[in-house]
């Protein structure tokens, strides 16, 4: 009785184990959603369209993230798109208004494969704006 009351804990102790090393799950456009809202709507816009409260000031003008593809002959490209965040997340843009762009590179790692099958540890925030900027694009 004793023993196998004592091998129920263990097995329930080990499931949680088990469950608590699963990688969370992949962010979604979602996550990336409420992250643009925060870091990037002041010049893209809300819509992303391009017409945020910064942009009337800017040279060039920040463009519409929905057309990312279309520009790009209808392919989204998601490796130039990343390296464009992941630009600002390693710059030091600084003043009044600004966000943090640091921050992007925050919390854990996921794998995201970018079109070379190639799984690569990618900050999570990234790859959330990344998925919710792709999930933007307007078709042709
Ligand atoms: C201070 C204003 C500003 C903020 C804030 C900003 N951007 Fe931009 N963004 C621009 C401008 C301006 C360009 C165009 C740069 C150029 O053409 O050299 C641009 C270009 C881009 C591009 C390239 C678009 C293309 O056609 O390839 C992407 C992607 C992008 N931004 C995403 C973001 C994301 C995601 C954020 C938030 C983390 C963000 N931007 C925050 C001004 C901004």
């Amino acid at each position: 009785m004793r023993a196998e009351k004592f091998s129920l804990t263990t097995a329930v102790l080990a499931a949680g184990l088990v469950a608590a090393c699963v990688p969370n799950e992949m962010p979604e456009a979602s996550d990336g959603r409420a992250l643009f809202m925060e870091n990037c709507a002041i010049c893209h816009g809300a819509d992303a369209k391009g017409n945020g409260a910064m942009a009337r000031a800017m040279q060039p003008a920040p463009p519409d993230l929905t057309r990312i593809a279309l520009r790009n002959d209808g392919d989204f490209p998601r490796v130039r798109t990343l390296s464009t965040i992941d630009g600002y997340a390693k710059s030091d843009m600084a003043g009044p208004d600004m966000p943090e762009f640091g921050a992007l590179l925050e919390g854990d790692l996921v794998p995201l494969d970018t079109g070379d099958g190639v799984m690569t540890p990618t900050p999570r925030k990234l790859v959330a704006l990344l998925e919710y900027i792709e999930s933007i694009q307007v078709s042709p």
